[in-house]
């Protein structure tokens, strides 16, 4: 059985972006695979969080993930500081990339933006890091986002450096798997924009905990344009917003574009947008109410990410020390 991991940063509540580029992924996928599902709370603090901020968010990301599926019995749900192997490891690999690996990955820049010199180291090698959760268990297949992609490049670039430098066959390929829709959910105020968990404004965002009447808020003061929508897929061309709320009906009802076209083309988006609201809140709804009552009990949801961290500790430990002999380091 092929082995999976993933992760996703507590460092705001997860979207209708996480949801649709990865944790809709992730549940599919316990079928037939062996999952480790990851809260890497390592890499939320490359950039600033509040420390108790942090623990809430952790706490409320492993409610929303239990709520939308994720079957921590079965497979593996933790949070990435305590099982140390990762860190472990990522400083090995600090030491396998090259700094002009690093200088090419688009996501720093985009978050650095102007003032590079005054981001965390920890942003900088943040793509080490993420390389070390993966190969630390040796997983082969990782469900993401778009946004991801090239940092999964990196991963295979490090692993296979390692292998030649130290003249083994350690570390397997890694294999992104990124959904063909819906990849990348935009922001609902700047369709050029990714949505993000961390942008300041709320209301570019479905978060996967608003009530309701928050989604219905949120999708009537989405942005749009003035036209209605066109029938086929090729009149969405230059119009972003209306083209990512149109992918994100098709997402969540499983259709096409051209098939979601096929019944919305014509409209206003008054209309459409009451039925984009309905749809999402079918989804997210029942994902939001059963998460608040799963956060009422943190003390649970705390034993949950204790017992997967042991049992993730068990599968990487022998992995990273392997690696650390191999590296030459003393048993
Ligand atoms: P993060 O926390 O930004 O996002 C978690 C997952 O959600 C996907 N995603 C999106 N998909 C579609 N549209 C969007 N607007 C959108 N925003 C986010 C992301 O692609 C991701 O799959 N670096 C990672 C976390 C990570 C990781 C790993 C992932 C750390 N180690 C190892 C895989 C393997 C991140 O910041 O995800």
């Amino acid at each position: 059985m092929q082995r999976i991991f993933s992760g996703i940063q507590p460092s705001g509540v997860p979207t209708l972006g996480n949801y649709l580029g990865a944790i809709r992924n992730w549940v599919a996928l316990q079928q037939g695979h062996e999952c480790l599902y990851c809260l890497v709370d390592l890499h939320a603090i490359t950039t600033w969080q509040d420390p108790a901020q942090l623990r809430e968010q952790t706490r409320t990301q492993a409610a929303i993930l239990l709520a939308a599926g994720i079957d921590a019995e079965t497979h593996i749900l933790f949070n990435q500081s305590a099982v140390s192997a990762h860190a472990r490891l990522a400083w090995i690999f600090n030491c396998v990339a090259r700094i002009g690996w690093l200088n090419r990955m688009t996501q720093f820049k985009d978050k650095a933006g102007k003032d590079r010199e005054a981001v965390s180291a920890g942003l900088y090698v943040y793509p080490n890091l993420m390389a070390a959760d993966i190969l630390a268990y040796h997983a082969t297949r990782v469900p993401v986002g778009d946004d991801q992609r090239q940092h999964l490049e990196l991963a295979n670039d490090i692993a296979q450096k390692f292998n030649h430098d130290y003249g083994v066959t350690f570390f397997p390929v890694i294999e992104a798997l990124v959904p063909p829709d819906a990849a990348r959910v935009m922001s609902l105020r700047d369709g050029t924009k990714k949505m993000s968990k961390s942008d300041p404004s709320d209301q570019s965002r479905i978060n996967l905990t608003d009530d309701a009447d928050a989604i219905a808020q949120k999708i009537r003061r989405a942005r749009t344009d003035a036209e209605p929508l066109p029938s086929e897929p090729a009149g969405l061309a230059e119009r972003p917003e209306a083209r990512n709320l149109v992918t994100i009906l098709a997402a969540l009802s499983d259709m096409t574009i051209e098939d979601t076209l096929a019944v919305h083309g014509g409209q206003g988006f008054g209309t459409f947008k009451e039925a984009l609201a309905e749809r999402i809140v079918a989804t997210v709804g029942p994902i939001a109410g059963e998460a608040r009552r799963l956060m009422d009990d943190p003390a649970h949801l705390d034993a949950v990410l204790r017992r997967g961290a042991a049992r993730a500790n068990a599968i990487a430990e022998p992995i990273v020390r392997e690696a650390e002999r191999i590296v030459g380091f003393l048993p």
